[in-house]
């Protein structure tokens, strides 16, 4: 079934492109605001972006696969990204990743049975100096211990 934004994303998407030079700039934001609704990018998506905007589907796609905030895949109702760059590598996010998996009963890149969550990795998500840290959906949490992510997922899994 072809994709299509509510009226409501399709306000919000106006209002993206009235604010860029040309349409093909606003490819990164318009594939953001379709994955909120759709939850990832399936192929459905990527021909309903490059149609809007007027790109090849080979254009719009290569973004897609560039950028791994973009879900090629779906994914859970919440995503988990433990950060395993340099600065929280060395406090220990190596335990933290290990720990998140043996709790969710998956690795990374898996989503729990349920479809609660995405476990994911990520490369330096810019707060080194409060590492370790992990984003979940789209909040920052920091300098981080087990018990601290033992509280962050159980609020997870029980729905929160
Ligand atoms: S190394 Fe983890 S936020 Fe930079």
């Amino acid at each position: 079934m072809p994709f299509a934004l509510s009226p409501e994303r399709d306000r919000e998407l106006a209002e993206i492109l009235s604010r860029y030079p040309n349409r093909q700039a606003a490819c990164i934001p318009m594939l953001h605001l379709c994955q909120e609704q759709n939850g990832w990018v399936s192929d459905e998506v990527v021909e309903f972006v490059a149609r809007t905007l007027e790109l090849p589907s080979a254009h719009v796609l290569g973004v897609v696969t560039f950028y791994t905030l973009f879900n090629q895949q779906p994914v859970g109702r919440h995503q988990v990204w433990v950060c395993r760059t340099l600065s929280c590598a060395l406090r220990g996010s190596d335990e933290l990743l290990r720990h998140c998996e043996k709790k969710l009963g998956v690795h990374a890149g898996e989503t729990t049975k349920g479809g609660e969550v995405t476990l994911r990795t990520a490369e330096c998500l810019a707060s080194c100096g409060t590492a370790p840290m992990m984003q979940i959906d789209k909040n920052y949490h920091e300098n981080l211990s087990i018990a601290e992510v033992d509280r962050l997922l159980d609020r997870l899994l029980a729905g929160g």
